[in-house]
């Protein structure tokens, strides 16, 4: 039922240089694989087939690695080595791809306006591939999917995070459905200290309606100075509902580097287990 995901892949990666100076973040890999190929199998596990990447200046190869390359293929063609490459040939066959630029970055909000082109009037969603959500069974998104189908409106992720980090993150207060669902009440996008409204924050995975799209029109710059996805969604909890989904798996912050660290050293042991 939802088809469209999108990837919001403009964003400079500042706090990743130099690393980040002429290589997307998010093609920087845990283990072999880049960040941004963990975000589309999680998106092809929940059914979420047509990828869209609002992309910028500087980050074609996320473009080509989505792509054949022939030569590569035919150097490899026949030997052990092209099992390695299985993984991302069944993401070219099974999904489509479509690109969009944000000309200027004016934020998160604005990056997913950009995408409007790419979604139309359908549910879609939305992944930041430098969140990387490893479920436990079901991906996150599945997880999300599935949420979405009992309540049909805008659903994000959310996560226990401590007070000391809460305010690197937009944050939500809500009434608890079940365990794991809340009716979202308030949100805030980077509190300052002390002003959290709880200690649930938003990770990077939506579910978003397309009326987000006419009201990110109408949403000023926040926070920051930058157009925020979630001053739109508080408009979106006040005028019906959102739901926050504490999902069922582990996340790590791939943009910071400890947060690296942790997802490269969590991936190694599984690749050691199997
Ligand atoms: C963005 C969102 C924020 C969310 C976070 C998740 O912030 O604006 O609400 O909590 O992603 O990673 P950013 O990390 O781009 O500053």
């Amino acid at each position: 039922m939802i088809k469209k995901c999108l990837f919001p892949v403009a964003g400079y990666g500042t706090r990743f240089l130099p690393a980040t100076k002429s290589m997307p973040k998010e093609m920087l890999p845990i283990l072999n694989k880049p960040l941004v190929q963990y975000g589309v199998e999680e998106a092809l596990e929940a059914g979420l087939t047509d990828i869209g990447f609002v992309t910028g200046r500087g980050k074609r190869a996320i473009e080509d690695h989505f792509d054949l390359n022939y030569e590569l293929e035919h150097q490899i063609q026949g030997t052990g080595k092209e099992v390695l490459l299985s993984g991302i040939r069944e993401l070219i066959e099974r999904c489509t791809f479509s690109y969009s630029r944000q000309v200027t970055m004016r934020g998160l909000g604005h990056a997913i306006r950009s995408g409007r082109t790419l979604i139309g009037d359908e549910p879609f969603g939305v992944v930041l591939a430098d969140d990387l959500c490893l479920g436990e069974g079901h991906g996150v998104l599945a997880q999300m999917v599935a949420v979405f189908k009992q309540f049909r409106c805008s659903i994000v992720a959310i996560d226990e995070v401590a007070e000391e980090d809460i305010g690197k993150y937009g944050v939500i207060a809500g009434e608890a459905i079940t365990e794991r669902i809340f009716r979202v009440t308030d949100m805030v996008e980077k509190p300052s200290s002390g002003n959290a409204p709880s200690n649930l924050a938003i990770i990077g995975r939506y579910i978003l309606t397309p009326d987000i799209f006419d009201i990110l029109e109408a949403t000023e710059a926040g926070r920051n100075d930058e157009v925020q996805i979630t001053d739109a969604l508080l408009t979106q909890a006040q005028q019906g509902a959102v739901i926050g989904y504490k999902f069922d798996g582990r996340r790590f912050d791939c943009g910071s580097i400890e947060g690296f660290v942790e997802a490269t050293n969590h991936c190694h042991a599984l690749h050691e287990r199997d």
